[in-house]
């Protein structure tokens, strides 16, 4: 089955979009992972140290958007359409057994080099994939009609949610997030630039280098 788009019919962004920027960079860098580890077990070991560092963001974005979902958005979308409450019992045991993964994963990124490593993207990435494509199919039709972003609270909270857009944008059409930058608030909105900067000198150390995208959906260009 084909991915959504990130924006609407009409051309809209919403929260399903916003989720699906957090797919896409799930994806992206699933894939920059494979490949880093791969240059390693090939004998690359300056990648080593920005690996096992940019592993530790990984796994932490990871977690926090399972915990979101379970603690929020699921339970949301449950409450008002009882007939998903299927698939959402399957895609809260998919983050058990991603949390496993991620346990496995901290060990062998701190150990590297090894063969462990790869094994573990390998199935983390086969697991998240058809764990996100069935969110998307399921539940982010849900979050369509949903168009306005929760407030934030203070500037602590606002240069977080900055650092994660600069994070989740990298690799998407322009014209997308032009219509979400649009729906985000304004003390976001203003760090953008410089978070978006950093974020690229951080992609940087991590990959050395990468290729850009200009994603419409929540599958990366080059990778549908
Ligand atoms: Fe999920
Ligand atoms: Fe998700």
């Amino acid at each position: 089955m084909n991915p959504p788009n990130l924006l609407d019919d009409q051309g809209r962004a919403s929260m399903a979009t916003m989720l699906m920027l957090v797919h896409h960079a799930f994806r992206r860098d699933g894939a920059r992972f494979s490949k880093a580890l791969d240059e390693i077990a090939h004998g690359d070991r300056s990648r080593i140290a920005p690996l096992a560092e940019e592993w530790k963001s990984f796994r932490m974005t990871l977690h926090g958007h399972h915990t979101q979902e379970d603690s929020s958005v699921f339970p949301d979308v449950r409450n008002k359409h009882p007939e998903t409450s299927k698939t959402i019992d399957t895609l809260t045991a998919d983050h058990h057994r991603m949390d496993a993964l991620l346990e496995r994963g901290d060990r062998a990124l701190s150990e590297l080099p090894n063969d462990e490593a790869a094994r573990v993207m390998t199935e983390l990435r086969d697991l998240f994939n058809s764990h996100l494509a069935l969110e998307e199919a399921e539940i982010v039709p849900f979050l369509r009609e949903s168009r306005e972003f929760p407030p934030i609270p203070d500037e602590n909270a606002e240069k977080m949610f900055a650092d994660g857009f600069a994070w989740c944008a990298q690799g998407i059409a322009r014209d997308v997030l032009d219509k979400v930058f649009a729906m985000v608030p304004p003390g976001v909105r203003d760090r953008l630039p410089a978070a978006r900067d950093a974020f690229t000198q951080r992609c940087r150390r991590a990959w050395g280098t990468f290729e850009e995208t200009a994603s419409r959906t929540p599958v990366p260009e080059n990778l549908a």
